[in-house]
């Protein structure tokens, strides 16, 4: 029997097992179903497995040759079939392969880590320069704003602030209250083709008015110059990087500049320490793995259409944003590499937000709804404050959520009945440092690269997002009166703009 069907024959006989059962069966899950991995504890006693499952699916992880494919990745292998590219970022923090790809990589990433690093003293030390704006998208914003809003502390000497939106408010919210001869612009754009960033970065260089504030990171330094950025102003990035995994590159020099070198190196160090357990750890004690085979066993065999992800951390409340790119744009793709259709569903939507606001919002969906929603839950056990009963109360709610989800309760009127059932992983980081959330972000980045090996498709392309931009470039001469739009629905919506302006 072939691992896949071995697999559909556990889900098919757990199909009537409630969550409750399983865990009842056995006692022991709640430590044997957990995880270490430095200051990163991960606890998947609460998934709707039991052991004979899991051994499916472990036995699905050699199959598909999990740790081969870790394996492949950090050698610099061509991972991205599609684009012919390889997927180098964990060159970026670390020295986890000696392939010579890797080693190469490595090497010029540590070159751009110095040129930076002289940057973030220079800049950090001039006494004129008190605030940064950062304009990039996606892949070139998402991970540095996340890291900055959780690591930064107030009192750094320099603030850092995001912008990333092309409705201009955005911009115009952030550069009110600034004053343009103390700051200094980064535009931040793997291809510096982005309309986004291009509109952003012009509004930005005329409110500066100074070119010799503005700075950039790009692999294309051509564009970057045509710009007005000169070459001496112009950070490297790479085509083996994708841009939502390149915050560990000088992508990463907002989060440099707002949390010092050290502390950014410190970040690096977390993440290539997770690698190193990514690469080497066997599939039954592997977390980037059994995160993995969690998330295919959720999709795939109990038929989620999402996720949550829910940290207990004020300071991660960025984190969900950020993970729907890296997950969605990783693994929203109906198709295999060798271009056949993938069988089933892929990718849920990837959801959440910070407790415990979300239980005052859309926890009574989670718990008395009629869709299951797989949730990860995340706290910390240290807090970074000395306000111990808000803390306490802080992981009681966190505890009392995850257990609430999965056990319910019975009541005689089915309104105030909770079926339970609903299953959730629980990580616990030891405090939140620049090396505890460098682990976090290496699991996701790995767990979704693991998961595209299971599914058969490309982690590393980004297809979907071309049509749209495409028809939007085509549609500004139609906004302009200059030409009609060819979709008969369109012209109806821009014949209503056109009269309302
Ligand atoms: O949304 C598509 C995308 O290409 C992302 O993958 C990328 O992170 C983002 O746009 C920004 O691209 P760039 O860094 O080239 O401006």
């Amino acid at each position: 029997m072939s691992t896949l069907a071995r697999l559909r024959d556990e889900a098919a006989r757990l199909d009537g097992v409630s969550l409750q059962d399983v865990m009842a069966a056995d006692l022991g899950r709640g430590a044997d179903f957990a995880l270490r991995v430095g200051p990163l504890y991960a606890n998947f006693a609460r998934q709707r497995y039991d052991r004979a499952a899991l051994d499916a699916l472990f036995a699905l992880a050699r199959d598909a040759d999990l740790p081969g494919a870790m394996r492949r990745l950090v050698d610099g292998d061509i991972v991205n079939t599609t684009e012919q590219r390889a997927a180098l970022h964990t060159s970026l923090r670390g020295d986890v392969s000696n392939a010579a790809p890797a080693r190469d990589a490595h090497a010029q990433a540590q070159a751009a880590l110095a040129q930076m690093e002289s940057w973030v003293s220079r800049l950090r030390a001039d006494p004129d320069i008190t605030d940064v704006i950062s304009v990039g998208i996606g892949g070139s914003d998402l991970g540095p704003r996340l890291v900055v809003d959780a690591l930064a502390v107030p009192g750094a000497p320099l603030r850092v602030h995001f912008v990333s939106n092309v409705d201009a408010a955005a911009i115009n919210r952030t550069l009110a209250g600034l004053d343009p001869r103390h700051s200094a612009g980064i535009m931040i754009s793997k291809t510096f083709g982005t309309q986004e960033t291009l509109l952003n970065g012009g509004i930005l260089r005329d409110w500066l008015g100074d070119d010799s504030r503005l700075y950039a990171v790009s692999a294309n330094v051509q564009r970057a110059g045509a710009f007005g950025i000169v070459p001496e102003h112009i950070l490297p990035m790479w085509t083996w990087v994708g841009g939502r995994y390149s915050l560990w590159s000088a992508v990463g020099l907002p989060i440099a500049l707002a949390i010092g070198m050290p502390a950014f190196r410190e970040l690096l160090a977390g993440a290539a320490s997770f690698d190193r357990h990514a690469v080497q750890a066997p599939i039954a004690q592997n977390l980037a793995i059994r995160h993995a085979l969690t998330a295919l066993w959720n999709a795939t065999a109990l038929g989620a259409a999402t996720q949550a992800v829910l940290p207990y951390d004020e300071r991660l409340r960025l984190l969900s944003a950020y993970l729907q790119q890296l997950v969605m744009e990783s693994l929203g793709k109906r198709v295999q590499s060798d271009g056949q259709d993938v069988a089933g569903d892929t990718v849920p939507v990837w959801w959440g937000g910070i407790g415990s606001d979300v239980q005052h919002s859309f926890f009574q969906a989670l718990h008395q709804g009629t869709q299951i929603v797989p949730a990860d839950f995340i706290g910390v056990v240290r807090p970074d404050h000395h306000q111990a009963a808000s803390h306490a109360a802080l992981l009681s709610n966190l505890l009392a959520q995850s257990e609430a989800l999965a056990n319910g309760q019975d009541h005689a009127d089915p309104h105030r009945r909770y079926p339970g059932g609903r299953p959730s992983t629980l990580m616990l980081l030891d405090a939140l440092t620049p090396a505890s959330l460098g682990h976090v972000l290496a699991l996701y980045e790995h767990s979704t690269y693991l998961q595209s090996v299971l599914w058969g498709i490309n982690a590393f392309d980004q297809f979907g997002v071309e049509l749209g931009k495409q028809l939007a470039n085509g549609l500004l001469p139609v906004l302009r009166g200059e030409e009609a739009a060819s979709d008969p629905i369109t012209h109806a919506l821009v014949t209503e703009i056109a009269a309302r302006r």
